[in-house]
């Protein structure tokens, strides 16, 4: 595959405001890249151009060698690219394994090459973010921290390869934070693509490798966490604002 996944010059305008200005990166395959920026730098909206919720005034979005710049959101899932929401979305009068075996719906074929059955395959996705203990109880009854975790649930239920996840630490306690990056770091052993929203600056440097920064609408920096905290255009859009530097 010579592309797994890349924007290339995308732009979005919302009337008169350019909510994405010239926006190009790619992203290899097993990649664990964050994306930061200030309040209304254009993180959201980059996320629903990629995934098919908006579509880009220009530019394209590719994934896995295709243009897939006009694909809806469920055509994305069953070729394998998930998002996951801030504030978690489950079906409520379903229970938690119900929830994850709905998105297995989007790629049966795929989730026949594991060679499990429905059941397994969701217990193992339920084991993986630690739900398993819950599995019978309807989504709406979770505590919020466990709501965050089924919402990386849900998203494994199509067997994604590239997962974009729309800050999976917001609300979190510092525990909790440390239990769901373990959970993405072992999602990433396996082979899987991330791409991390955060405003947790500190906790998310130690969990990626790579951080794109945006900062009204254009991309102002691509590097590792190290280059990133000490940017000097990273840290002017920053300013007066709350920065924590990784490992401080
Ligand atoms: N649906 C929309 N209609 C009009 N303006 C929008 C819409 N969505 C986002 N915006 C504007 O685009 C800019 C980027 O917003 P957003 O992508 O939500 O930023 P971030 O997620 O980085 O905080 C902001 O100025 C915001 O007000
Ligand atoms: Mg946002």
């Amino acid at each position: 595959m010579a592309q797994f996944f890349a924007v290339k010059s995308i732009y979005k305008n919302f009337g008169k405001l350019a909510a994405l200005s010239d926006i190009s990166f790619s992203v290899n395959q097993g990649e664990l890249v964050g994306l930061i920026g200030p309040n209304g730098a254009g993180k959201t909206t980059l996320f629903n151009v990629i995934t098919g919720f908006y579509r880009a005034t220009s530019g394209q979005v590719l994934f896995k060698d295709k243009d897939v710049s006009q694909a809806r959101p469920n055509e994305l899932a069953e070729m394998g690219m998930v998002r996951t929401f801030q504030i978690p979305r489950p079906f409520k009068e379903l229970t938690v394994q119900d929830n994850v075996a709905v998105g297995t719906l989007f790629n049966p074929e795929r989730m026949h090459k594991t060679h499990l059955s429905p059941e397994e395959f969701v217990g193992k996705i339920l084991e993986g973010v630690k739900l398993s203990p819950y599995k019978d109880q309807l989504a709406g009854n979770l505590g919020y921290g466990n709501l965050k975790l089924l919402e990386v649930g849900r998203a494994q239920g199509p067997l994604p390869e590239l997962l974009l996840l729309d800050e999976p630490f917001a609300g979190l306690s510092l525990n909790e934070i440390e239990s769901i990056s373990e959970i993405l770091r072992g999602l990433t052993a396996k082979g899987l693509t991330l791409v991390i929203v955060e405003h947790k600056l500190r906790e998310l440097m130690k969990l990626v490798k790579r951080v794109i920064v945006l900062h009204y609408g254009k991309k102002i920096a691509d590097g590792n966490p190290e280059e990133i905290s000490r940017d000097e255009q990273v840290l002017k859009a920053y300013l007066g604002r709350r920065w924590s530097k990784p490992n401080a």
